[in-house]
């Protein structure tokens, strides 16, 4: 059971609050014009919702809107097809849009997104709260990255594993349960 586990603390609360300062802040140094926050769903709702506040503390008036894509996995791995289940509503040409999403992994979904917007004609910037380094299966550099990641399943924060630990205000690893062990 899910409620037995203990999640390990990898970053925690007041990590993840100073590192999104620190992003806001090197957004707002390039100036975009006409920002629209992209956030993909599912996994980034609460670091986009955090990011967008901490836009409005260094000056950035973005609009918000969300994508909600799926990659077919095989249990955690990626199987590499992107669908599209809910896509952006408003124009996107000739804005800055910053693309948000939890973790950039094999770099599909993420390259998939971008690809998207920016044959729409928006001027697309890519941002993702965690990294994995070695993962990489298609050519894509994030503009902003939160933290890199060790190559663990993590959850909270907003990522889950089979739709739980999602409303963990930090990012951790699940132990296996003490009955378990
Ligand atoms: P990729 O970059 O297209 O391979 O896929 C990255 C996506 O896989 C992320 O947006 C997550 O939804 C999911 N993902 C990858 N690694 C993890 C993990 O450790 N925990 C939770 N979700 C993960
Ligand atoms: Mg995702």
């Amino acid at each position: 059971m899910f409620e037995k586990r203990r999640v390990r603390v990898l970053f925690d609360e007041a990590a993840i609050a100073a590192r999104n300062e620190e992003i806001a802040r090197e957004v707002a140094a390039r100036e975009p014009k006409d920002l629209l926050v992209v956030a993909v769903l599912k996994g980034s709702f609460i670091f986009a919702a955090d990011l967008v506040r901490a836009f409005h503390r260094v000056g950035l008036t973005p609009q918000v809107e969300f994508m909600h894509l799926s990659s077919y996995r095989a249990g955690t791995v990626s199987s590499g097809q992107v669908s599209i289940l809910r896509d952006v509503e408003s124009e996107v040409r000739d804005r800055d849009v910053i693309l948000v999403d939890d973790i950039l992994e094999s770099g599909r979904t993420l390259a998939f997104a971008k690809d998207l917007l920016a044959a729409r004609g928006a001027r697309v910037m890519t941002c993702c709260l965690l990294e994995k380094p070695g993962k990489r299966a298609v050519s894509i550099e994030p503009d902003f990255v939160g933290f890199r990641c060790p190559d663990m399943f993590v959850v909270g924060y907003g990522m889950d594993v089979a739709h739980s630990f999602r409303e963990l205000p930090f990012i951790g690893v699940v132990e296996k349960d003490d009955a378990a062990a």
